[in-house]
C-alpha cells in the first residue's frame, strides 16, 4: 500500500466495482477512457489499483490489461474531477508501473491524450502499430479508441 498525507493506493475490492465503473465510464463519452462493464471489472479486479481518500472513498483508479506474458496496457486511469491536478494521476501511473514490474511484464503501454503526463512518468511515444494486438482487440469493441487522431501511444520498458 502506498500512502500520501490523506490518501492511499490499495487493491480494489468487489464492493468498489460500482464506484470504479462510475469513475471510468464518466470519461468514456469524451473518448478519454474506454467504457467498461461490471463483468470486465469483476474479472480484472486484481488488476486494479485505487486511490482512496481518508474515509476509504475512491478518488481515482487505474488498471492493467494483459496482452501477453511480457506486455500489458495501462487502462482506466481516471481521477475525480475536483481532485485533478494534485498529483494523483502520476501516483496511480507509478502504482501501475510497480504492479506491472511485480508481475514481470517487460513493457507497459498506454493510449492517451495526456502526452505530458505520460512523458513525465517515464513513458515514450511509440507507434500504435507496435501493438497489433491492441488494434485487433479493440477494433471489434470501440473504434474510437484507435481512430481519434490526437490520441497517442506511449510505452515504458520495465525490464
Ligand atoms: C488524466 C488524469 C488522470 C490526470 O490526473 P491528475 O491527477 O489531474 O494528474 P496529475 O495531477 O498527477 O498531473 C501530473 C502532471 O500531468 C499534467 N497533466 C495532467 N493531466 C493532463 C492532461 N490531460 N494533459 C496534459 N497534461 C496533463 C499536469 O499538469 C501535471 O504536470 P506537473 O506535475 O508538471 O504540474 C485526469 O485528468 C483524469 O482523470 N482525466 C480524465 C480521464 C483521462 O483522461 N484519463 C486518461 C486515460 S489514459
Amino acid at each position: 500500500m502506498t500512502s500520501t498525507q490523506h490518501t492511499r493506493i490499495t487493491r480494489a475490492h468487489e464492493t468498489d466495482i460500482p464506484s470504479l465503473l462510475s469513475l471510468n465510464n464518466r470519461y468514456s463519452a469524451a473518448g478519454l477512457t474506454l467504457a467498461r462493464t461490471p463483468e470486465f471489472a469483476a474479472n480484472h479486479l486484481g488488476d486494479y489499483r485505487v486511490l482512496r481518500d481518508a474515509s476509504g472513498g475512491i478518488l481515482g483508479c487505474v488498471a492493467l490489461d494483459e496482452y501477453s506474458p511480457s506486455v500489458a496496457e495501462l487502462i482506466s486511469l481516471a481521477i475525480e474531477e475536483d481532485a485533478h491536478g494534485l498529483g494523483y494521476g502520476r501516483a496511480l501511473i507509478a502504482a501501475a508501473v510497480e504492479l506491472a514490474r511485480t508481475r514481470g511484464y517487460q513493457e507497459l503501454f498506454a493510449v492517451s491524450y495526456s502526452d505530458e503526463l505520460f512523458l513525465a512518468c517515464g513513458f515514450e511515444r511509440a507507434p500504435l502499430a507496435t501493438y497489433p494486438e491492441k488494434i485487433a482487440r479493440y477494433a471489434k469493441v470501440d473504434r474510437t479508441e484507435i481512430e481519434v487522431g490526437e490520441k497517442h501511444c506511449f510505452a515504458r520498458r520495465l525490464a
